[in-house]
């Protein structure tokens, strides 16, 4: 029956079941089932999405169980294109800005993922590393959209394959500059290929400098920054982060264990320091490079 639902066909089962542990049941029971087996999601069923894919958009259990997967969930956003998987991000509403669906179509995934690029859900880098699902890029750069304007400095924190880091180049124009920072050395020269191969000038000009480091520390040497995006979850808030931020300037952050939420921490003007729960989400953790993967 499921399958059968045109909204249902393009979700990720292997991933879902690797990022939420979900039972294998889900494959053959109703998802009302699957509802009940997913650990590491919040009791109340808040909004949650996934660095993968948005599971439940809808925090009331009385509604239709079907509800979040067939009117909210994002997953049905992939495509065969780039040009129509940012459509269809626009149409889901998870895109309202023109310079976002501008920086995201002008950045092809194929040239960062080899496997599935126009698929709205997560993909393996190596390194026990993942490539995020093009809408949780596409929220990161709607949620910091304010801050990726012409001329400002950015600080991406776990740029992996080095496609954010392309967007956020992108919004910030020739007179901006972003930082990708990424602890495992091999994906740094990963996101080096891949920004070579799509937009070489980036590299040449400097809007785009990769370091390899832990992003924990953020980068003090560039600092500071209109806004840093971290693109894995944080324990808690590094406080050298919110340090490096401009006033005005603003922090995407998801920050959890099991119960993981993205945070955006703005600093105004006067430099003081207000934190906003955005949305609930499951991401890798931001952690030590030999935990993450050893040689
Ligand atoms: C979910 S992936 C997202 C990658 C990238 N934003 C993308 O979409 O291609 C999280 C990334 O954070 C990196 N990471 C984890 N802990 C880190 C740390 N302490 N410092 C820097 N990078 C880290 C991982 O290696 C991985 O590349």
């Amino acid at each position: 029956m499921f399958t059968s639902m045109p909204f249902l066909r393009n979700i990720n089962y292997r991933l879902l079941l690797s990022q939420f542990s979900i039972t294998s049941t889900l494959l053959s029971s109703p998802l009302l089932y699957s509802y009940n087996n997913i650990s590491g999601l919040s009791s109340a069923l808040k909004p949650v999405f996934c660095d993968s894919g948005t599971l439940f958009q809808n925090s009331s259990v009385t509604n239709t169980f079907l509800r979040p997967f067939s009117l909210n969930m994002a997953w049905y956003c992939s495509a065969n294109s780039n040009e129509g998987l940012v459509n269809n991000l626009k149409t889901a509403k998870i895109i309202t800005s023109k310079r976002v669906e501008e920086a995201m179509k002008a950045t092809d995934r194929k040239n960062y993922v080899s496997y599935s690029p126009y698929r709205d859900s997560p993909q393996q880098l190596g390194y026990g590393a993942t490539i995020s699902a093009p809408h949780m890029h596409a929220h990161a750069l709607q949620n910091l959209e304010p801050f990726l304007q012409p001329s400002m400095k950015v600080l991406d924190i776990g740029c992996g394959s080095g496609y954010l880091t392309t967007c956020l180049a992108e919004m910030v124009g020739p007179e901006g500059k972003v930082v990708g920072i990424e602890h495992i050395k091999e994906l740094v020269n990963m996101s080096k290929k891949n920004i070579q191969k799509d937009r070489p000038d980036l590299l040449e000009s400097q809007r785009i400098i990769l370091i390899h480091g832990d992003g924990r520390e953020g980068y003090p040497e560039e600092a500071p920054y209109d806004c840093i995006h971290v693109g894995a979850a944080a324990d808690e808030t590094p406080d050298a982060l919110i340090n490096q931020l401009k006033a005005p300037g603003r922090l995407f952050i998801p920050v959890g264990g099991r119960d993981q939420y993205i945070y955006q921490i703005d600093k105004d003007e006067n430099g003081n320091v207000t934190q906003k729960k955005v949305m609930g989400v499951v991401y890798v953790p931001l952690t030590d490079a030999d935990k993450q993967w050893s040689r």
